[in-house]
């Protein structure tokens, strides 16, 4: 029999991990919940409608990186692959539009999608995320983008912000059109770009890239209103101190956008260089069956994130007492001891290994205790203080008050 392994693309996060991705965790909830983002989370699963609705038909998404599968009664099932169809799923269901506006909504969860595994690209891997769904105003796209600079900043990752507006989806499909026509007289189109001209942006080769360089620019096509609400963004960045770059040749990988859109890139990351991303989505409440609701936000990925920090200042387990059994008769003392120590405050082992007395003062040591409590049956114990070797005999019940009298906790 072979030994089973963890599917491709997946990852386990071991407990040397889960340190790092809990002082992030910690960053998120603070940076958010102080500009009032309160926690949600949806369903590892939703109907698969909702991102063939939400997310976009057309996008790789959907038609290539969906989990999807049947479940008993015929229903049609996606593991989620990103956050924003479901927050706004939730906020249509649980009649949020009735709350004060905005709903400003924050998560981290766990998303999937079949790509090609790679360094910071996975199959299941985690973001955290941030909504803020009845505002159509500048301010919330810049608060927005402001927030997720302060997160990346917290945990020291060093990364561009990418920015542009979309417009709305109606000039975008004249544009489209215009740079179709456009490209149709300079270039000999193929499959690929007479479908999506605007993949032409991506293209290598001198040729194409000398082309796009005199192609018309989506930014310069916007509708007056929009092109001031992209202005306003700007003026209010500009006003706190974040440094961006207009890139009118950012798209982004979902069909939910409108007006602005935000991508915030990390050198140290190699090919998978976005860190975090969103923009506003207008119009996605609505195509959800909710009432026409404005809204933004983000998602920012922990295990990109966590790459492109380097090293974090992770503190050590502490471990206050560590109650050795000077014979395994001592054992139901031992696990009363540990048992009160704990319920006083005190981070406690328990020997589990019936270890000599010898090994169990190593392993203590190892485990950096503080203090060893070494119990002998109901009526005799000695406490070692490991860092000055001090021991002392003193009855069992004596140990808890004597740690507490000597030690910082008291
Ligand atoms: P997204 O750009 O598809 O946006 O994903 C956001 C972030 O998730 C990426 O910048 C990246 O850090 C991380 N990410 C995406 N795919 C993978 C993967 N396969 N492995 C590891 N990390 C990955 C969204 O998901 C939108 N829902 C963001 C949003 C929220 N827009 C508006 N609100």
């Amino acid at each position: 029999m072979t030994r089973i392994q963890s599917p491709r693309g997946t990852f386990d996060v071991l407990p040397e991990d889960a340190a790092r991705r809990e002082l992030l965790e910690g960053h998120a909830k603070r940076v958010l919940g102080a500009a009032g983002y309160r926690r949600i989370e949806t369903p590892a699963f939703e109907a698969t409608e909702l991102f063939a609705r939400g997310v976009g038909q057309a996008t790789d998404i959907v038609q290539k990186e969906m989990y999807t599968f049947s479940d008993a009664g015929g229903r049609s099932l996606t593991l989620r692959p990103e956050g924003t169809a479901p927050v706004c799923r939730a906020y249509i269901e649980h009649g949020m539009h009735k709350l004060p506006q905005p709903v400003k909504l924050w998560y981290l969860s766990s998303f999937f999608r079949a790509e090609a595994p790679q360094k910071g690209r996975y199959r299941q891997f985690w973001q955290v995320g941030a909504e803020a769904i009845g505002s159509a105003e500048p301010e919330t796209d810049a608060e927005l983008i402001v927030l997720l600079s302060e997160l990346l900043e917290a945990i020291g990752v060093r990364a561009r912000l990418r920015l542009s507006s979309l417009g709305t989806p109606e000039t975008r499909t004249e544009y489209r059109e215009e740079l179709r026509a456009f490209l149709r007289a300079e270039l000999t189109l193929t499959g690929e770009l007479e479908l999506n001209p605007l993949r032409a942006f991506d293209r290598a080769d001198p040729a194409t890239r000398a082309v796009m360089e005199r192609a018309p620019r989506l930014l310069d096509r916007l509708a007056p209103e929009d092109a001031e609400h992209f202005a306003e963004v700007q003026r209010l960045l500009d006003g706190a101190g974040v440094p961006y770059e207009i890139d009118s040749t950012l798209v982004r990988g979902l069909d939910y956008y409108t007006r602005t859109v935000f991508e915030f890139t990390s050198d140290e990351l190699g090919a998978q260089s976005g860190v975090g991303g969103g923009g506003r989505y207008d119009r996605l409440i609505e195509q959800l069956e909710g009432p026409p609701t404005a809204a933004c936000g983000w998602a920012a990925g922990v295990e990109r994130m966590l790459l492109a920090a380097g090293e974090l200042p992770t503190a050590p387990p502490v471990v206050d007492l560590f109650v050795a059994l000077a014979e395994p008769e001592a054992a139901p003392q031992g696990f009363q001891l540990a048992r009160k120590a704990r319920q006083a405050g005190l981070q406690t082992q328990l020997e589990l290994s019936r270890r000599s007395l010898k090994g169990q003062l190593k392993h203590a040591d190892r485990l950096g205790a503080r203090y060893v409590a070494i119990v002998a049956g109901a009526r005799a114990a000695s406490l070692k203080e490991m860092e000055s070797g001090e021991q002392q005999e003193l009855d069992p019940d004596q140990v808890i008050p004597s740690i507490l009298r000597g030690s910082r906790l008291a």
